[in-house]
């Protein structure tokens, strides 16, 4: 390495510091790794956050961004210096550390910091002996009992190709405690005609090819900068992967043997990506995501697995009301109802990838019918009776995939309906990613009572307010994805009130 120690490392990258959020400098080594990915926090706990980055070694020392080389030459081990802080200077250190990084995991690093305040705001950065990475600014979850208020952005569906992330530049700029991502983080086809920039390489099989693609949309500014912002939570869907995968196969890959090792591959590029522990890693055949946090006495927030553990599709809907079926598999399923079992905060928020709600019309191809809940109606019928069971308070399901905005309010039982409902449901529209016909959206909303509000043709992000009251619920809109500097507006707003399980529209349904 050069000649410059971290120390000097260090304090070069502290005179630079001006504005938030600060850029990463340049490697000044030919050939040195640079921090080209940016850096992310993640997983918040009321003593402990997750600190990521992964070094990115450049082909062409000029260009940070070339991310081409598929197969990557070996290289060893590199040292990375992190500190964390009650400032964004970086002056009031709480803690620091060294951490290696290898070639086996992408040189990426998950440093899991613990003994840290409930509910602080904390800074964090990275250094080689020749470069410092971005600042990062996150926030643990508040102490236990705490009923002060949380706000969160939750998102998904972020094809690359369909659309530049304006999205997460205005999430950026928010005032948030984490973020909630439910999947759909890289997509695996390119999508051809209509495209405002590409992917680099093929379908991605191998882990090669795989890191690559998310190194792609890691590059993203936008992105970065959310990340750089704030704490996030993340689960999948099966774009991480392939589409419309279930468990050890897919349509497309329907050999257990060969998908098995294209699913390893991608599980361990997701596990280099994402600001996830490094006690999660066991080898990658089976990557356990599914997890529980609690935010004070206000917010439990369950967060599901519906792709791993799934029954393999349903060929018809005769088939998908088969009740050995199932979406979470049952060891999730018995998780979940124990951790229900003893949920004590005032809401409780089920996070999974898509729609929970019954969609008996305008839902578009038979395949993405039976991909969803409607093709696993047992293992729907049972999640909403371990949820009515357990008796939580205020229940509320939040999830993505459909690339539709949707607001709803369940029944206990889709299949025996009944008055009353037992909770709400927000799904978030696409980020970037191609909706469905303004036709069939109209359908959904006109042939499904419990669906309140749909919106297909949008693309955004969503932001909740959680107090000891209210929940609030906010879908905002991008005015063009096609668009980079595109702004965001008001689509629609929602209110839920403590004790009654109902929408209260409170803004406009502009579009
Ligand atoms: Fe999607």
């Amino acid at each position: 390495m050069g000649s410059i120690n971290r120390r000097q490392a260090i304090g070069a990258g502290l005179a630079a510091v001006a504005a938030w959020p600060l850029l990463a400098r340049a490697g000044e080594a030919p050939g040195a790794p640079t921090f080209a990915l940016g850096v992310a926090s993640g997983c918040p706990r009321p003593d402990s956050v997750v600190l990521w980055t992964r070094l990115i070694f450049p082909e062409a020392p000029s260009d940070p961004f070339s991310f081409a080389p598929v197969v990557e030459a070996p290289r060893g081990p590199v040292e990375i210096d992190w500190v964390i802080a009650l400032d964004r200077e970086l002056t009031r250190i709480v803690q620091s550390g060294r951490y290696e990084t290898v070639g086996d995991f992408a040189h990426s690093a998950h440093i899991e910091v613990t003994g840290l305040e409930a509910g602080m705001t904390y800074y964090y950065r990275f250094a080689t002996a020749t470069v410092a990475s971005a600042v990062g600014r996150t926030r643990t979850a508040p102490p236990a009992g705490s009923m002060e208020p949380v706000t969160f952005a939750y998102a998904s569906c972020q094809h690359f190709e369909q659309g530049f992330y304006a999205a997460y530049r205005d999430m950026a700029g928010r005032d948030l405690d984490f973020v909630l991502h439910l999947g759909d983080y890289i997509y695996e086809s390119s999508s051809g005609a209509g495209r405002v920039r590409s992917h680099d390489g093929p379908i991605p099989t191998t882990l090669g090819e795989f890191r690559a693609r998310h190194a792609t949309y890691k590059s993203d500014a936008n992105l970065q900068s959310a990340h750089a912002a704030f704490a996030w939570l993340l689960i999948w869907d099966d774009h991480e992967v392939v589409n419309n995968y279930y468990s050890d196969a897919a349509p497309t890959a329907p050999q257990a043997e060969a998908f098995l090792a294209r699913r390893r591959a991608a599980y361990q590029a997701w596990y280099e990506h994402m600001p996830v522990p490094p006690h999660i890693e066991p080898g990658f055949d089976n990557l356990t995501i599914r997890d529980y946090y609690s935010f004070g006495s206000l917010l439990d927030l369950a967060l599901l697995d519906a792709r791993q553990y799934r029954t393999h599709v349903a060929q018809s809907l005769a088939e998908a009301a088969d009740p050995d079926r199932t979406m979470l598999g049952p060891d999730q399923e018995e998780w979940l109802a124990r951790r229900l079992s003893v949920a004590q905060a005032r809401w409780t928020m089920i996070a999974q990838p898509t729609l929970l709600s019954e969609r008996v019309s305008g839902s578009g191809k038979e395949a993405d019918i039976l991909d969803g809940w409607d093709g696993y109606q047992a293992a729907r019928r049972r999640l909403l009776g371990m949820v009515d069971a357990a008796g939580v308070s205020n229940p509320v399901f939040v999830g993505g995939d459909v690339h539709t905005f949707y607001a709803a309010e369940l029944p206990r039982d889709f299949l025996e309906p009944a008055p009353g409902n037992l909770a709400v449901e927000f799904t978030v529209g696409s980020i970037t990613s191609n909706g469905p016909s303004a036709k069939a959206t109209a359908a959904a909303l006109a042939g499904n009572s419990h669906i309140k509000f749909a919106e297909g043709q949008q693309h955004g992000y969503a932001i909740a307010r959680v107090s000891a009251t209210r929940l609030e619920t906010q879908f905002l809109a991008v005015s063009d994805r096609a668009d980079p500097d595109a702004t965001t507006f008001n689509l629609a707003s929602f209110a839920v009130a403590d004790g009654e399980p109902a929408l209260i529209t409170t803004g406009p349904h502009t579009s």
